[in-house]
């Protein structure tokens, strides 16, 4: 039996991404927790709150890097969860109980590594970094649907078989789950094109 049901956020199982964008304005550096994502080809399309700095930077012209995280961080990633860099908190936000925050990096223990292709930095604690400049960004009612052009990415060598290979057994992404934080490396099996290392 299926019972229909209303709900405001649906977070049935999705990646969890830290966005870092920069302030064209003073050059300072952000982290936006995100897990709307999807990527498709050289295309990473997002989902932004438009009272975030993330969307405020990138409304802008900050490029946005995407790093994604893997369990061993959820600790960290949940320490940066109630904060915001938008100095402007909107009601909603404070009555959620968020702070305004100026250096998630440190908040988190997150370690910033340059820009290779873009602006925007790194985060040294995720595997996976992908740099990306904006192509498109449409606003709905309360948050902007952003695309973004995929210009490098970066891996680190503990999840690598070889230069072109992921060891998919070393990949364990952070999985949000309903609002929990879940891992992904249980193997059911692999699909008839599947191109990594496994053993
Ligand atoms: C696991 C997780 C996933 C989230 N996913 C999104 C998302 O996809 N889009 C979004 O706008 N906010 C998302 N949020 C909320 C933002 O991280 C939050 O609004 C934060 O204050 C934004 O930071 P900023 O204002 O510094 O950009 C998520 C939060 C968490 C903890």
């Amino acid at each position: 039996m299926f019972k229909k049901m209303e709900k405001d956020s649906f977070y049935y199982g999705f990646p969890v991404v830290l966005m870092t964008t920069k302030d064209t304005e003073n050059n300072k550096d952000n982290i936006t927790v995100i897990s709307s994502t999807w990527t498709l080809g050289k295309s990473i399309v997002i989902g932004l709150g438009l009272a975030n700095k993330g969307y405020l930077n990138l409304q802008v012209g900050s490029e946005a890097t995407f790093n994604v995280a893997d369990a061993t961080i959820w600790k960290n990633i949940e320490r940066i969860a109630k904060t915001t860099g938008n100095f402007n908190l909107p009601d909603f936000k404070k009555q959620a109980g968020y702070e305004y925050c100026t250096d998630k990096f440190s908040l988190g223990g997150f370690t910033k590594m340059a820009g290779k292709e873009v602006q925007s930095v790194r985060i040294q604690e995720c595997p996976i970094q992908i740099e990306t400049s904006i192509t498109e960004l449409s606003i709905r009612s309360d948050f902007a649907i952003i695309e973004c052009e995929i210009k490098g990415i970066f891996v680190d060598e503990k999840i690598l078989y070889d230069d072109s290979h992921i060891d998919v057994n070393n990949w364990s992404p952070l999985i949000y789950k309903f609002r929990e934080y879940t891992t992904a490396n249980q193997s059911l099996g692999t699909n008839f094109r599947f191109q990594e290392f496994k053993d």
